[in-house]
């Protein structure tokens, strides 16, 4: 195992009704004057953007708000939001909504204490040193930006989605109460249980010997998620089922399954490229990229993926021949993907092949990435014509 260090500042608040302490959050957290950020109506048409609001009228705390904010969500709505929040004064963010509206309310409260444009600080690697505190309603348990620091915007300008990552950036709180996941759609709850497993996955996949105890904590997680998605598709209210879920996409991501370990990340920087270039679901795309990553890199440490076969996809090791038990996992990995409703190939994600060359380039790798296995644009392009055509 690797020296680590381990900071996870969130509050998380568990449970049915918390959004009602919203406020009281806000204010224990530092907030007196609070923009409220949402997304494209959800959060108004199931009545908590209303709950929210009393609940920070509740403690009498000031607010403006701002919705709007897209799937993958967009620099254009992160200006506006900068130029709302220094207007009004404002001193905490309220994200309430998923992944993408809370990346934008990260992207916002570093901006608004950036003397430059925002955009410098995203894919660059720039140190963020100071932003707005950011607290969370969760309505969507998937890209695990609850807990951790990292947040993704795309700019319209060349559809280029890059990330920008800071302990800063990480809620002061987050409000997950399950039961407001039921009202998803059971395509946008399969693309965040697929999206839950990469995040696993991108840490599993590791050059790191020795890390028994994340690895077990990783296959508790992947385990979870084999258990409990299909029984929130077949039943959108079973709460218990729901609440696993949640609390599994935040431990996927705060990197308490991560630490001590090198880790990957190779298929999520491919995915962005898909949700980039063609706006479709973050964990749409990863349903399609990820296991035709799997099939590029098996061999670079078979036993690995053999593993994860045996414990978490109940396939026989086959000692003789212990590639054909790792590919037996990627294949019912690809299957699980696609009994859930994602898509598994270009076609069904609606890609296209001949974009594969502009979609590595995009990629804008320097010799090769880091991870796993590190990857040229030519290994990516390889990757991208296994996704293209891949079937269950
Ligand atoms: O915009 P509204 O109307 O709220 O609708 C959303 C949106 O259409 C809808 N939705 C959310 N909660 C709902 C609901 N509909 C009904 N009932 C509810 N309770 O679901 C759609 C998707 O929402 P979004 O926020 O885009 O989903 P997700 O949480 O998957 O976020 C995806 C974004 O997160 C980024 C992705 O790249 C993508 O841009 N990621 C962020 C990470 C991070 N910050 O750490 C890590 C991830 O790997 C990921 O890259
Ligand atoms: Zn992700």
């Amino acid at each position: 195992m690797d020296n680590f260090q381990f900071y996870s500042p969130t509050e998380f608040v568990f449970g049915k009704d918390t959004e009602n302490e919203a406020g009281k959050y806000v204010r224990k957290h530092g907030g007196s004057k609070v923009l409220i950020h949402y997304g494209s109506g959800s959060v108004v048409r199931t009545g908590l953007l209303e709950r929210v609001k009393k609940s920070l009228a509740a403690e009498g705390i000031a607010f403006v708000e701002l919705g709007g904010v897209k799937p993958n969500p967009r620099d254009t709505k992160v200006r506006e939001g900068i130029a709302l929040a220094k207007a009004e004064k404002v001193d905490f963010i309220l994200s309430v909504g998923g992944g993408s509206c809370i990346d934008s309310s990260k992207a916002i409260a570093a901006g608004v204490c950036y003397d430059g444009d925002f955009w410098d600080l995203y894919g660059t690697g720039l140190e963020i040193e100071k932003a707005l505190p950011v607290g969370t309603v969760l309505t969507i348990a998937a890209a695990g930006s609850e807990g951790s620091g990292a947040s993704v915007i795309t700019r319209e300008d060349g559809l280029l989605k890059r990330d920008a990552c800071s302990d800063l950036l990480r809620p002061r709180f987050s409000i997950l109460n399950p039961e407001l996941t039921c009202t998803l759609p059971a395509y946008q709850t399969a693309c965040g249980a697929t999206d839950i497993m990469a995040h696993v996955f991108e840490r599993y996949f590791t050059n790191t010997e020795e890390v028994e105890v994340t690895d077990r904590l990783c296959e508790a997680i992947l385990l979870t998620m084999v258990k409990e998605t299909p029984r929130v598709i077949a039943d959108p209210n079973n709460y218990e089922a729901r609440a696993n879920i949640m609390w599994a996409g935040t431990v996927a991501h705060n990197d308490i399954v991560g630490v001590g370990r090198s880790q990957d990340w190779n298929s999520h920087c491919i995915e962005h490229e898909l949700s980039g270039l063609y706006d479709v679901a973050h964990g749409a795309g990863l349903a399609v990229v990820m296991p035709s990553w799997m099939e590029f890199t098996m061999n670079h440490n078979v036993m690995r993926f053999a593993q994860v076969a045996t414990r978490v996809w109940g396939c026989q090791m086959d000692f003789e021949h212990p590639e054909n038990t790792a590919l037996a996992g990627i294949r019912r990995f690809r299957r699980f993907l696609s009994s859930i409703g994602m898509p598994i190939n270009f076609e069904q994600l609606g890609a296209k092949e001949s974009d594969i060359p502009l979609l590595a380039k995009k990629m804008g790798i320097n010799g090769t990435t880091g991870g796993f296995v590190k990857l040229t644009t030519a290994d990516v392009e390889a990757i991208l014509r296994i996704a293209a055509k891949a079937t269950v």
